[in-house]
């Protein structure tokens, strides 16, 4: 009997199988191989290929077997199999790939009916096939799974943190009778820009699966399903082949392959789409024995249906708003939407009490979607629906939503979901693949074939550059390209003349070089003086910075000099070179170039005449800054933040808010600074956050954002939120010498603002010149952007109007002679204490933008303190030395 079973294991892992116990008492001492027959859906055939690798090894319910020397590999001629040169922690067929810069096929012999094909890739250098040169297309039978599929962009573009440079595809593909073999072909995509390319595989999996289970089964008429936009019914013909994008387990946990039915389908937790704030989650437990009479039981794992997300018990508030999910795809193909549901809610009884709407790509499909009636009033009765629906366009990625909303005329007015999958179809033409992703941060690989010649005029140069990227971005480049150069009078043949590999500080990085100027370090020691201690302005644990004058002496520039041969600062000083040659502000400071070359890494930016904001507020000689300066350098602030979340292509999250990265300039313009830790927001893939490691400064680090490591977004605008405490306060946000109520700015601040008494936070020196109405509503939106909870945060847009409203009331108040006397207003109304989250954005829509650099109506003595851009993760900044 154990040995049967041997014979029959597929490697199925001891957690992914429902076990009848009768079974388990016999297998037991066969673990860790359990017998195929005990997964739901045992299916017939299965190959997990680990593409050149020479042994067999079992993973995860998985039994991957080497291709060396296998059958499958049917044209082989050249290809080689390697290990990657960086190995990769993640588990799985990634220890050695199968390469080649000519075509090469694995010919699988199958029996007919349809398949999940998955492929897996590492994208990772191996021997002399580097990593970026990997650009290929991808058929099976007669479909194009992938075409100039480009695999490090793809990589860079996914961003799974958990799985970074791992790339995962799935298909399902139906082999007609007959049809005795798949093939699929690996052919490397040759053209003028890409002569090196080549194809790779790390992985192959192919799996039969039920007949029906996504193809349409011709003699069931419901489960046919309806095409959004019309009545009509559209059938998953056997001829097509579907590309799943999105596999979803709605408000639950990500399931394994080796914890689904046995087809190893993975399911992923949707928090990532879910675009409504506000939502509930409610897992049912694992009491209720689910019955699947109306779909078969290998459809999805029981655990799908145990979560479901609703939109909570608020009541009539649900009526104002969809449960939204917001689908990234590829437009110009046709999709198929599968919703998955199961009524477990002990409150809802029959049919009829709980109704909703379903809107997909916003349009109506149905208006009456009721899981009791669908299920003849049993509960705990899995059920999917079908949809089909056409996104039109050129294939750019857009946003495919679904939205449930309740019926009005129900017993609970609530909307519910348990799981979604969302395949492509194929195109007329067979064709699956879509356009590969923008690159990242629109930066143009340093194009390294080009980069030894001199290419000695313009265009060429630009071609090069348009090799590397694709239309729309190149578009936007050269803009950018152009901007910059006449701005900056940067000639272009100096900036890619000076890239040459060997004087950088280690030519391994590519660096956006046709994006700001070059320094080189002779211009730098010129502009310095040798780095002369007497231009030193400020310093910290980075290193240095200096005052220094380029063009012939007349413009004045900070230098900032990175520790020579701080390898820990190298991704910094990467990522601020990236970022900031991108951006162009008001509120942004500007990088005017960098240097990078005998092991020196050296920023340059626009001279900040007043240094930082916090040489402004304490702990300073500076004579103290007035409210309206105050409130202008507040709201040019929080512009350069929306900027950057709203602004650019993708959201920029700063993630380094705080009053020494805000620095000023001659005219007290406030403008942000230090891109340091700056990270791109949720692109693609991921909607809503970035799961990252905890960085930014002691004092302004959003809660949630330290508690759950989600990084949104918000967790600027809470840091922001901090910053405006301090404006008003003229105070740090932690002082550890204070008594224990005011150690913590923020806990006190809240703690004013509930007894009514905020004035009690306020920099004496303002006495006498805030008007009430101004302080309250200052107030509110502080405090506002410091709930816990980040969704709550008013967006920066929403901040930036509220604080022109601040100085509109402030403006009009000093008009009418309403000033602060300095006492309390715990007599006036009590807008405190209960509400700020009354504070609408709609109330501030109207008001007018205004200036942001302030009057200027007082001058100050011009101590140069020039305390620029510390870094709290290396090391606290300290006063600067020097003068
Ligand atoms: C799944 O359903 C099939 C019939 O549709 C049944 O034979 C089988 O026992 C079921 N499996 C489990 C684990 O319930
Ligand atoms: C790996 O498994 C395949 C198929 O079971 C077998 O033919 C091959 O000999 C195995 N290779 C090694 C190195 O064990
Ligand atoms: C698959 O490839 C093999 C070898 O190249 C070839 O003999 C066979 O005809 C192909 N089969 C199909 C269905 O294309
Ligand atoms: C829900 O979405 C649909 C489709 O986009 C829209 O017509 C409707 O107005 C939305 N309802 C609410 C309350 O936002
Ligand atoms: C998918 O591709 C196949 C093969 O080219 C074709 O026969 C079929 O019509 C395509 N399906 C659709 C929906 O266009």
């Amino acid at each position: 009997m154990c040995a049967a079973s041997i014979a029959l294991a597929i490697s199925m892992d001891t957690n992914c199988i429902r076990i009848a116990l009768g079974t388990i008492l016999l297998i037991l001492p066969c673990l860790p191989f359990l017998s195929i027959a005990e997964v739901i859906y045992p299916p017939l055939e299965l190959f997990s290929i680990s593409c050149g690798s020479s042994t067999n090894f079992t993973l995860d319910g998985r039994n991957w077997i080497g291709d060396n020397n296998s059958k499958l590999l049917s044209e082989s001629q050249g290809s080689v199999a390697a290990p990657p040169n960086t190995p990769t922690a993640i588990q799985g067929p990634y220890t050695y790939a199968r390469l080649s810069h000519s075509q090469f096929t694995y010919s699988f012999s199958l029996k007919a009916g349809p398949k999940f094909v998955r492929l897996f890739f590492y994208s990772a250098s191996y021997q002399s096939f580097y990593r970026t040169k990997a650009y290929f297309s991808v058929t099976a039978g007669p479909y194009t799974l992938l075409r100039d599929f480009d695999a490090s962009l793809n990589a860079a573009a996914d961003d799974d943190p958990g799985q970074p440079d791992i790339l995962f595809r799935e298909y399902c593909i139906n082999l007609e009778d007959g049809q005795k073999q798949l093939n699929i072909t690996f052919i490397p995509s040759k053209t003028a820009q890409h002569p090196y390319s080549y194809a790779f595989i790390n992985g192959i999996e192919i799996v039969s699966m039920p007949p029906f289970l996504y193809y349409t089964n011709p003699d069931d008429y419901d489960g046919v399903p309806q095409t959004v936009g019309t009545l009509s019914q559209y059938h998953i013909e056997n001829s097509s082949a579907l590309e799943t994008i999105y596999r979803l387990n709605v408000a639950g946990k990500d399931i394994t392959g080796s914890e689904d039915t046995g087809m190893l389908r993975t399911w992923k937790a949707d928090d990532n789409y879910l675009t409504t704030q506000s939502t509930t989650s409610v897992d049912f437990g694992r009491i209720t024995k689910l019955s699947f009479n109306m779909t078969q039981n290998y459809t999805a794992p029981d655990e799908v249906y145990r979560t479901v997300r609703n939109m909570g018990t608020n009541g009539s508030m649900n009526m104002r708003f969809n449960l939204t999910w917001q689908l990234p795809v590829d437009s110009g193909f046709t999709y198929l939407l599968r919703l998955h549901f199961c009524e477990l809610d002990p409150f809802v009884l029959q049919a009829g009490d709980l109704m909703f709407v379903i809107y997909i790509a916003d349009q109506l499909v149905t208006n009456r979607a009721d899981v009791l009636l669908w299920t003849d009033n049993q509960k705990g009765v899995p059920v999917v629906r079908d949809y089909v629906v056409l996104i039109p366009g050129n294939r750019k990625k857009l946003n495919l939503s679904l939205k449930i909303h309740p019926h009005p005329l129900r017993r609970f007015e609530d909307a519910q979901l348990n799981a979604l999958e969302l395949f492509k179809i194929n195109d007329s033409t067979g064709n699956l693949a879509g356009p590969n992703p923008d690159p990242p941060l629109q930066t143009p690989k340093a194009p390294v074939e080009n980069s030894k010649k001199k290419s000695s005029d313009t265009t060429r140069t630009l071609a090069a550059v348009a090799g590397a990227v694709s239309g729309v971005v190149l578009v936007s480049l050269i803009v950018a390209f152009f901007l910059i150069k006449r701005k900056k009078n940067v000639a272009i043949d100096k900036c890619s003349n000076q890239k040459d590999g060997s004087s950088h500080g280690d030519g391994s990085s590519s660096l956006p070089t046709n994006l700001c100027r070059h320094f080189s370090i002779e211009e730098i020691r010129a502009a310095t003086n040798n780095f002369d201690e007497l231009f030193i302005v400020g310093t910290g644990g980075f290193g240095n910075v200096y005052k220094g004058y380029i063009e012939d002496s007349s413009t004045p520039v900070a230098i900032k000099r990175l520790k020579p041969g701080s390898r820990q600062g190298v991704d910094e000083f990467v990522t601020e070179i990236e970022m900031l040659s991108q951006l162009r502000h008001l509120n942004l400071v500007s990088l005017l170039g960098y240097c990078y070359e005998s092991n020196e890494m050296i920023l340059v930016y626009e001279f900040m005449d007043h240094g930082a904001l916090r040489d402004h507020l304490y702990d300073t000689d500076n004579p103290s800054l007035s409210w309206k300066q105050r409130l202008h350098i507040c709201i040019g602030v929080a512009r350069g933040l929306n900027y950057l979340h709203t602004g650019v292509k993708h959201m920029i999250i700063h993630r380094d808010v705080k009053s020494t990265n805000i620095l000023l300039d001659a005219k007290w313009a406030a403008k942000v600074s230090d891109f340091g830790l700056s990270r791109i927001g949720p692109t693609g893939i991921s909607m809503t956050h970035v799961n990252t490691g905890v960085k930014g400064s002691i004092g302004y680090l959003d809660p949630e954002y330290y508690k759950r490591l989600r990084l949104t977004e918000k967790s600027d605008v809470y840091s922001f939120g901090v910053v405006l405490l301090e404006v008003l306060s003229g105070r740090q946000p932690l002082l550890h010498w204070e008594e224990k109520q005011r150690i913590s700015l923020v806990k006190w601040a809240k703690h004013c603002c509930e007894k009514g008494t905020l004035s009690k936070i306020m920099d004496a020196e303002l006495k006498g010149q805030i008007a009430p109405v101004c302080l309250r509503k200052f107030g509110d939106v502080a405090l506002s952007c410091l709930f816990e909870d980040g969704t709550q945060r008013p967006s920066m847009k929403d901040v930036v109007g509220m604080l022109e409203l601040v100085l509109q009331l402030q403006d009009s108040a000093a008009n009418d002679g309403v000033m602060e006397s300095g006492r309390d207003y715990e007599d006036s109304e009590d807008v405190f204490g209960s509400s700020h989250s009354s504070v609408h954005v709609s109330d501030y829509s109207k008001s007018t933008g205004l200036s942001t650099t302030s009057e200027g109506d007082r001058s100050y003595g011009s101590k140069e303190s020039f305390v620029l851009i510390s870094n709290d993760v290396f090391s606290e900044i300290k006063d600067p030395k020097g003068r």
